[in-house]
């Protein structure tokens, strides 16, 4: 694993781009997996800075997100499919119909996350995978939990992501109740790990997935095992982790 630390969210945001940059540089045909939440929004508008530079061409590239709300339409506002919307894909030149997310609506969650396993892998696999990491450690939405789960699946949040998603909504009680988000074997096959933290309010999370036990009561803990990780996190998300 490779720790790259940054200042400050701008700082953390700017070396994330970087690093997704020189994907799409060395590999104008890549798969990019793509998170949401605060943390990516940063690397999503350097991005969509260096694009309008001239810098960055994604007319060839694939994406394919970790996930999204089940029974949030595309069209609500705080859907994901939104959100990629709002912050990425409506400023550069992707082709959209290379643009891939669970979808929300689907309500037969068997038939849902089977079609974005097969879809993952028609895909080839993802070159790159963008993560965030929640205050409980959980990774997509991946929550904590008695196992890690492998493949696409359907999950109850917990009450700790609801709470800390209600920002996003008018009110707790609209925040939906169930995900459907990659799993764990999903996210460990992409070839590359990019993880984004930032602030104080994750440094118990930090601390406890990278320098924890391997344990699916962390389940960002499990990208120990994986051989292509970076973390870029800021100086706040990073003061709780051993000092060499
Ligand atoms: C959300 C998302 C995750 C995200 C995490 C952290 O619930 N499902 O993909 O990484 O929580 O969000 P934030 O970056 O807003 O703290």
């Amino acid at each position: 694993m490779k720790i790259y630390a940054a200042e400050d969210y701008k700082d953390m945001s700017r070396k994330a781009a970087n690093i997704i940059s020189a994907q799409v540089i060395m590999n104008p045909g890549c798969v990019l997996g793509l998170a949401t939440g605060s943390s990516p929004i940063g690397t999503y508008e350097q991005l969509v800075e260096w694009y309008n530079k001239g810098d960055l061409d994604f007319s060839e590239v694939t994406t394919v997100n970790l996930d999204e709300y089940k029974g949030l339409a595309r069209t609500e506002e705080q859907s994901y499919y939104n959100f990629m919307h709002e912050y990425l894909f409506s400023h550069i030149n992707i082709n959209l119909e290379k643009t891939y997310l669970p979808n929300g609506m689907e309500m037969d969650s068997a038939k849902e996350c089977a079609r974005y396993d097969e879809l993952i892998q028609s895909l080839g696999g993802v070159d790159l995978q963008l993560l965030g990491l929640g205050r409980n450690g959980h990774i997509g939405f991946n929550e904590p939990g008695d196992a890690f789960e492998k493949g696409t699946h359907c999950v109850d949040l917990t009450p700790s992501t609801i709470d800390a998603n209600k920002r996003f909504f008018a009110s707790a009680d609209d925040v939906p109740k169930q995900a459907y988000t990659m799993g764990i074997k999903n996210i460990m096959q992409a070839k590359k790990v990019l993880v984004v933290v930032s602030g104080a309010d994750k440094a118990d999370a930090v601390r406890d997935a990278f320098f924890g036990p391997v344990t699916p009561k962390v389940p960002g803990s499990i990208l120990q095992l994986h051989n292509d990780v970076i973390l870029v996190a800021d100086e706040a998300a990073l003061s709780k982790i051993p000092k060499e």
